[in-house]
């Protein structure tokens, strides 16, 4: 009997290993190495946008003084400093400089008038455009006019303050390593939260110490690295990649069951395109677990069959022995 359970279990364990898609702990074996993308974007705008960059593009600039007929050198502000590398990789690398500003600016110094330029909104361009359906900018736009920062609309808050119009590139659908996406998405939080002089030019609340208010969360550091703000912070949405409904700090989720659990909300919200794109076999979560190890929220189907096979046995070899205890003693009636 105990024979044949071990050699049942054996069988088992092997017809586990080989499955394919088996992946988790043993995705090494299945990994295989992928192409890189080694062709760079040339604009056909490059030399036109040269006229902002040779001033905007680094940190010196120079320009000549016509009254006092000499050149010029200065510091340009990093504000003002837009990275020609992450433009030509941004969403909006096909533009040029003046699509988005006043063809005025070629002039410098700039003339007075120009700051006072209204900016185009993301849904100037985007709305009802088919091509970009699959955004769902305008279900965005509704979130974003409940979201607790739009009562800061009127001081400047707008969409391009979390997309830097010169740097932002879909991150969360295209990438394959989800801490980088992790990142990148906090850090837009964090240019303010974590950057008074920047939340200060549209707030007069005091200073918000983000790892004091956050100190209740166990090993913070290991969390930040591997769950984004929005996680916590906005009403989950099924019908938006990305949810931005960032709610006021009470209706943030405390709860550590709410990822903690096999209904993990990251399903619905960090894993949502993942676990959409790529059913892993094996685990119910695969792709959290593909990931990092989330206590309570990772579940493997076949360990889960192994421990009913095992059951059944136990069952059966229960059965087996009572079957002929009975009929030993009726023997001996
Ligand atoms: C000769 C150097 C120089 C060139 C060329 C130049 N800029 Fe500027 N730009 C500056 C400096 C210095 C400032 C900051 C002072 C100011 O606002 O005038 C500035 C400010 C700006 C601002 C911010 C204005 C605000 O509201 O604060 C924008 C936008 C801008 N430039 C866009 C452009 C664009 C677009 C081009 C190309 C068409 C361009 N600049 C070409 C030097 C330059
Ligand atoms: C897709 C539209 C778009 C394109 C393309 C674009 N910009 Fe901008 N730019 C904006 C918007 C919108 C703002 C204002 C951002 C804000 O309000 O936070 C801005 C702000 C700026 C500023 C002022 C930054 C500040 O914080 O004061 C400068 C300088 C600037 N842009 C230069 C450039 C240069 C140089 C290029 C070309 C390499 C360029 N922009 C291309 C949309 C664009
Ligand atoms: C001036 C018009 C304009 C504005 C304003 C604008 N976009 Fe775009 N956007 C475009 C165009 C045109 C493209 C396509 C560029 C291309 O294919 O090279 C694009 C591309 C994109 C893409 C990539 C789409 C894809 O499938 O590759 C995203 C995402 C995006 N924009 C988001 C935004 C967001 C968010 C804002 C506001 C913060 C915004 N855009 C503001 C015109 C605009
Ligand atoms: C508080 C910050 C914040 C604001 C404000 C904000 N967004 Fe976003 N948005 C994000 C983050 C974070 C992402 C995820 C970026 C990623 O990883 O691809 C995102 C993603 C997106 C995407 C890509 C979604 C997808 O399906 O891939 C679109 C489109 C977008 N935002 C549009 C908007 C528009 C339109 C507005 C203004 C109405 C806006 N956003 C305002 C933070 C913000
Ligand atoms: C695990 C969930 C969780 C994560 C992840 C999280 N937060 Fe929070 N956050 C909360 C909760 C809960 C509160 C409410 C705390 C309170 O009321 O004291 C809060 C409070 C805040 C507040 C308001 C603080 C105040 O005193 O007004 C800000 C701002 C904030 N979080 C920003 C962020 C940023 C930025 C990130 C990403 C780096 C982040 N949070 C990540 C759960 C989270
Ligand atoms: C451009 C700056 C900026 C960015 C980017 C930004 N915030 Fe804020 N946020 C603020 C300011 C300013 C306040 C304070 C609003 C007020 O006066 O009550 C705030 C308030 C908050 C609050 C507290 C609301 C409350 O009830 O007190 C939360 C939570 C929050 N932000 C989360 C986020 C998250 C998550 C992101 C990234 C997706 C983000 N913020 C990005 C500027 C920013
Ligand atoms: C927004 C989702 C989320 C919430 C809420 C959350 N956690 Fe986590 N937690 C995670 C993720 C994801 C990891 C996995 C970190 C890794 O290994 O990459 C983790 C890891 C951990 C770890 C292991 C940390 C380590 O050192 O590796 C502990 C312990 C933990 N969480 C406890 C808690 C407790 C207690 C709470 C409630 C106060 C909580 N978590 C709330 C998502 C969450």
């Amino acid at each position: 009997m105990k024979l044949k359970i071990l050699r049942i279990a054996f069988i088992l364990i092997l017809v586990c290993f080989s499955a394919k898609g088996f992946s988790g702990p043993f995705k090494f074996l299945s990994a295989k190495p992928r192409l890189q993308d080694t062709v760079k974007f040339v604009s056909p705008y490059a030399e036109d946008n040269e006229k902002c960059l040779k001033c905007h593009g680094q940190e010196r600039y120079e320009y000549k003084n016509e009254t006092q007929d000499r050149q010029v050198r200065a510091i340009m502000c990093s504000e003002r400093i837009v990275d020609r590398d992450l433009f030509y990789q941004s969403n909006h690398k096909t533009f040029s400089c003046t699509d988005c500003h006043s063809a005025e600016y070629e002039s410098f110094p700039h003339p007075g008038e120009l700051r006072m330029e209204p900016k185009l909104n993301c849904i100037d361009c985007h709305g009802g455009d088919e091509t970009y359906a699959k955004y769902q900018f305008e279900a965005i736009d509704s979130e974003y006019v409940q979201s607790t920062h739009f009562k800061l609309q009127e001081d400047g808050f707008s969409c391009w303050k979390c997309h830097d119009p010169h740097t932002y590139k879909i991150n969360n659908r295209t990438t394959e390593n989800i801490k980088l996406t992790i990142s990148y998405d906090n850090a837009i939080c964090l240019s303010c939260h974590t950057d008074f002089n920047h939340f200060q030019l549209l707030s007069d609340r005091e200073e918000i110490n983000i790892l004091k208010t956050h100190e209740w969360l166990p090993n913070q550091a290991a969390h930040f690295q591997s769950v984004r703000c929005i996680e916590c912070h906005t009403k989950v949405n099924n019908n938006i990649l990305v949810a931005h409904q960032i709610m006021p700090k009470k209706d943030a989720v405390r709860l550590c069951n709410d990822c903690h659990s096999q209904n993990s909300i990251l399903m619905a919200t960090l894993y949502k395109f993942q676990s959409k794109e790529q059913r892993r076999s094996g685990f119910f979560n695969g792709i959290i677990l593909n990931e990092s190890y989330v206590i309570g929220a990772n579940r493997n189907e076949f360990l889960n069959l192994i421990s009913f096979g095992i059951l059944g046995l136990l069952f059966l070899g229960i059965g087996v022995h009572v079957f002929f205890r009975v009929r030993k003693s009726n023997q001996n009636n």
